[in-house]
């Protein structure tokens, strides 16, 4: 570590950078750090008063551009102290702050002031980290920078540490503050609801706060800890692929916060980590915390282009990968599932499993999943949750004869299990009341007919890793389903004194980091699916440990559209779980055609979730030639480029979506038509993305292209006239999907 800046030191790793490439310098002149990854540089500096500055945050520069040095804001008025008005990377509350601090402590002798001013910093690999000290107490804070060589996507973090003599108590901790210029913006975010997650929410960006956040304990359906910030400065700039876009994303499945502020002097900056309420994260002398990482990423091609970017690092960098793919760049795609959750409920049986099994395996699936039911006393959702043996009325053989005859079927088998939760008709529960979060002498409020276990605590972090690694020994499971069924209420933790139990917040996910990181360690080819009751636990914190999630309960093929569509800003659909479910659906109970439904759930990861024992010849026949055209296309479906043509939100007539792989030789497009109004045609797709010199075959999957589309054409024809659908493409909740092989 570097205390001092020795006038030598001069970290320039490449004179000149090829796009593709990233480093981390500081130059001593100007005391200014710089990182450039992909097509963004991003530039901080410390300033004059000590103070570390954001300076620059946008598409890349050039090598030798240079910043004027870091000037902290001068005083525009007395009432605004350039303490709160200068752009800092991590603002300590103290002094005159009056926007959001990134930190915020309480000392033993009752001092709140806190100022932190560089200290040193180290250089590593992609990135460096930081130091910051505030000017009297011995709090350091190490701020954590890397970049990625491909998107630019930045990974920032914070640890903080105390060196007092007395313990202090950290009342706010952001990962991150990301800062832009002044000017006009808007602000994209996702919010929603049990069975409709991810509504994209567009609106201008206002002097005053926006907070988005869940309280809950858990990631949250309500919102999901993901931004995007458009610049609408220079008018008619910003649409789906044009204009400057600044987004970031949280790791961190827990109660979280990202404040989007504009001040009074029209600069904007966004705040995010920990949830500041009911926080209290006590320090003893020597000890640390670490927040959360906040991506955070720019792209010159409005959302489309940032969402590329988001989806392409996270096929990359945080999805695991499985060791069948290890050494692989990009996780395997998701193998087609079958799920018995709408088929079935909770009335599994070895017998309907297995005849469920055997259609699956006609069908073309490659992996049976048997859902909630299976184990302890389980006959609804009253019972049974914490009690993880088989149930020996349902499987009286133990699960070895369904997962046997799975696997004589040519599928792998997976299992439903929700190990943070329990019933109080369970044996674990009788056994330990003391589990559950609650404070002594108050009410526990179910949900679901359920509590959740307080993952923080050590005995019961045990117990959940023991019993899903018992499980996963003893019977060949290739998938688990990690469900989470409610939030949090009354988060009390009475093994630690009152001061510290607020803790509670940072160690119940840590621990499930921990438990979901040994899972996989000890089982490396196991793969898991986070769901929460739908979409409630989707974030870039758990997908670092999960392969797929399950983006909604909503199966409806129409809302799913929506769905997807807001999903899509910030995830890739490689891990977006998709299943054919009944029509009329049980939701809606809108009737739609099977080829709808699989067209629908063909955007994602493809999953069939009806009780296809019933199915008639012809729906088989429909699922089973779509299944092998799926398989056929999959990669570029949900590892290439994604394009949203036409958008279904606000009640879109018709909607498309488009990818493209990486070497530009495969393209899928998908068109959905909500209701034909006034005779009204399917508007001529204009592609996007492909080699404009190549020539492409256009090739149905469903439905028909229009009698005067030719076959083959160029990509210049696909992207500038376009693909035209049949004439009679019309009606209520019809679709349509195309493939593009370069010759
Ligand atoms: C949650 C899940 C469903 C299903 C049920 C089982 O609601 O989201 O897919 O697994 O639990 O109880």
């Amino acid at each position: 570590m570097l205390k001092t800046l020795p006038a030598t030191l001069l970290f320039c790793f490449a004179a000149l950078l090829p796009a593709q490439s990233s480093a981390a310098r500081f130059d001593m002149g100007t005391k200014e750090f710089r990182l450039d990854g992909g097509n963004v540089t991003y530039v901080f500096g410390v300033n004059p008063r000590g103070e570390l500055q954001q300076m620059y945050w946008g598409a890349r520069l050039a090598d030798s551009d240079k910043l004027s040095p870091a000037q902290p804001m001068r005083e525009v008025a007395s009432f605004d102290p350039p303490y709160s008005t200068t752009p800092q990377e991590y603002v300590g509350w103290g002094a005159g702050l009056y926007v959001e601090p990134a930190l915020k402590i309480t000392f033993a002798d009752g001092n709140r002031d806190l100022v932190l001013h560089y200290d040193s910093h180290t250089d590593k690999p992609g990135g460096l980290d930081v130091v910051l000290k505030d000017i009297s107490r011995p709090i350091y804070v190490t701020l954590h920078y890397a970049i990625d060589p491909e998107t630019g996507i930045l990974a920032r973090s914070a640890t903080i540490e105390s060196r007092e003599s007395a313990p202090v108590t950290i009342e706010q901790a952001a990962a991150a503050a990301w800062a832009l210029p002044r000017g006009q913006y808007t602000l994209n975010y996702l919010t929603g609801r049990w069975g409709g997650e991810y509504n994209l929410t567009q609106e201008p960006l206002q002097h005053g706060a926006r907070v988005i956040e869940s309280r809950r304990g858990s990631t949250g359906h309500q919102a999901n800890p993901w931004f995007a910030v458009q610049s609408v400065t220079q008018p008619g700039a910003a649409d789906e692929d044009h204009g400057e876009v600044w987004f970031g994303a949280l790791g961190w499945s827990g109660s979280w916060r990202i404040v989007v502020e504009q001040d009074q002097l029209d600069a904007v900056r966004v705040t995010g980590g920990f949830n500041p309420f009911d926080f209290g994260y006590v320090l003893k002398p020597g000890e640390k915390l670490d927040t959360p990482i906040f991506y955070g990423g720019y792209s010159a091609h409005g959302l489309g282009g940032a969402s590329r970017l988001l989806h392409s690092f996270e096929n990359h960098n945080i999805l695991p990968r499985t060791a069948k793919t290890a050494g692989q760049p990009l996780p395997k795609p998701r193998p087609v599932i079958y799920n018995s959750w709408e088929a079935t409920e909770y009335n599994v049986t070895e017998t309907g499993q297995s005849a469920l099994a055997e259609k699956a395996a006609a069908l073309g699936i490659d992996r049976f999943v048997m859902d909630d039911g299976w184990f302890g006393q389980r006959k609804v959702d009253n019972a049974g949750l914490g009690d993880w043996y088989v149930n020996k009325e349902k499987f009286p053989n133990g699960l070895k004869p369904l997962i046997d005859k799975v696997h004589s079927l040519h599928m792998d088998f997976g299992l439903w299990v929700e190990p943070e939760m329990v019933n109080p008709n369970s044996d674990l529960y009788r056994a330990h009341p003391d589990w559950v979060l609650n404070f002594p002498n108050r009410p526990r409020s179910e949900a679901r007919n359920q509590l959740v276990l307080n993952l923080a605590r050590t005995d019961v972090r045990d117990y959940v890793l023991g019993f899903l690694d018992k499980l996963l020994n003893e019977n060949d499971i290739a998938f688990l389903k990690w469900d989470y069924n409610r939030n949090w209420s009354e988060p009390g933790w009475d093994q630690l004194p009152p001061a510290e139990q607020k803790k509670v917040y940072v160690a119940f996910t840590q621990n499930l980091y921990g438990i979901l990181a040994e899972l996989r360690k000890r089982h490396p080819n196991v793969e898991i699916e986070s769901c929460s009751g739908g979409g409630g636990r989707v974030d870039l914190g758990i997908l670092r440990y999960t392969d797929e999630v399950w983006p909604s309960d909503n199966t409806d093929p129409f809302d799913r559209l929506t769905i997807q569509d807001g999903f899509s800003y910030a995830y890739t659909p490689q891990i977006m779980m998709a299943w054919v479910t009944a029509s009329p659906h049980w939701l809606n109970k809108r009737t739609t055609s099977l080829a709808y439904r699989m067209l629908s759930s063909m955007q994602g990861s493809l999953g069939i979730g009806d009780n296809i024992a019933k199915w008639s010849d012809q729906d088989l026949a429909v699922a089973k030639r779509l299944i092998a055209a799926y398989h056929e296309v999959q990669p570029t479906i949900v590892q290439g480029d994604l394009y949203r043509l036409i958008s279904p939100r606000n009640g879109s007539e018709f909607s498309a979506t488009q990818t493209v792989n990486h070497d530009k030789t495969q393209s899928v497009v998908f068109a959905f038509i909500h209701s034909t109004q006034e005779g009204r045609g399917f508007p001529i797709l204009k592609l996007k993305g492909l080699d404009p010199q190549a020539q492409y075959t256009v090739t149905p999957i469903e439905g028909k292209a229009s009698h005067n589309a030719p076959a083959t054409a160029s990509g210049a024809f696909w992207m500038n006239h376009g693909l035209d659908m049949d004439d009679n493409f019309r009606g209520d909740f019809q679709a349509a999907a195309f493939r593009l092989d370069r010759k």
